[in-house]
């Protein structure tokens, strides 16, 4: 065993497909391989278990209400090591915003779990490292597809369809996303329950409109791959309507999605799970980008990030 380690993950916009991947069908997602987040373990000798965030300084075991998965997800690995009583300090350093749609507990787990395997130098596989992380992840959010944690965890843009299909592939494309953050807190669990709950009333339709929100997962797969921005963007712009019609908007979403598109953007959408949290915006080039950026700052949106589409390295964070 080491005596400290770090484990790293990544935020993640979900380009098409969120909340119709509940239900099987496709999404593509992409991370956002400059938006970080960092765990590091020390080892401490007195056997007390430390936990720093922003948010949070104490002990692991007073860790609770929206950390509670988390505490359990630790709970689980010092078991698993046979490392109980094991001291520890770990320390959060999180570029992530929280509850904004940009994968930032999914990110959580993926970097927790790096941490331990790594501080007790165990090969980690892809497979039980997703499936560790829906152990936070289920108590966090309900139910999830698991498509958060298969795109924190990944170096490249993902087509992803529950429980059959993680498959990592690269974009060769101009176009820039603008990801933007209304500051209001997205709910995930609230907002699943929600689709849920209109699905149980209004069956047919709700089926249609999830049906069609993978179909335009499909189609902006082909966009992609074909370069067809203009088509990405339109189905971008498509897919918001439909979550709209599944209540997963919310008002300063919907002014920042319709600003995006006045400012010349080639498609706008809400990315996560909504009701508050973030939009994405597709943009031909970086001087269209900035536009609507300052222009989404202008009608209040709290922070946003300038990524190329294609190469997500070069994401910039800029106010
Ligand atoms: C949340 O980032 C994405 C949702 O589709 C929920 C999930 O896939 O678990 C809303």
């Amino acid at each position: 065993m080491l005596t400290k380690a770090i484990g790293q993950s990544h935020a993640k916009a979900i380009l098409m497909g969120e909340h119709s991947v509940v239900y099987g069908e496709p999404a593509i997602a992409i991370p956002l391989l400059n938006i970080n987040m960092i765990v590091s373990i020390i080892i401490r000798h007195d056997h007390q278990q430390i936990i720093k965030s922003r948010y949070y300084n104490g002990s692991l075991s007073d860790l609770a209400g929206a950390y509670e998965g988390v505490r359990q997800l630790i709970v689980f690995l010092l078991e698993q090591f046979n490392a109980t009583d094991l001291g520890f300090e770990l320390t959060f350093n999180s570029q992530i915003p929280q509850e904004r749609g940009m994968g930032s507990s999914a990110a959580t787990s993926i970097a927790v779990i790096r941490a331990f395997y790594a501080l007790f130098e165990e090969p980690l596989d892809r497979k039980t490292l997703l499936k560790m992380a829906n152990i936070e992840e289920s108590i966090t959010h309900g139910s999830p597809s698991g498509i958060d944690t298969a795109t924190s965890s990944s170096e490249d843009p993902i087509f992803f369809i529950k429980n059959k299909e993680v498959t990592p592939f690269k974009i060769d494309v101009p176009g820039y996303l603008v990801i933007s953050d209304t500051g209001i807190m997205g709910q995930t669990g609230l907002a699943v329950s929600a689709v849920r709950r209109l699905f149980d009333e209004e069956p047919s339709k709700t089926r249609r409109l999830i049906s069609d929100l993978g179909e335009a997962a499909t189609s902006a797969k082909t966009a992609l791959q074909t370069g067809d921005l203009v088509a990405l963007g339109q189905l971008m712009t498509k897919a918001h309507a439909h979550l709209r019609t599944l209540g997963v908007s919310h008002p300063h979403l919907e002014t920042l999605v319709k600003t995006a598109i006045e400012k010349n953007a080639l498609g706008a959408k809400l990315t996560g799970s909504g009701i508050g949290g973030s939009i994405i915006a597709l943009a031909k080039d970086l001087t269209d980008a900035q536009r609507i950026a300052d222009a989404l700052s202008a009608v209040g949106a709290q922070e946003y990030w300038i990524s190329p589409l294609a190469s997500q390295m070069n994401t910039e964070h800029l106010n």
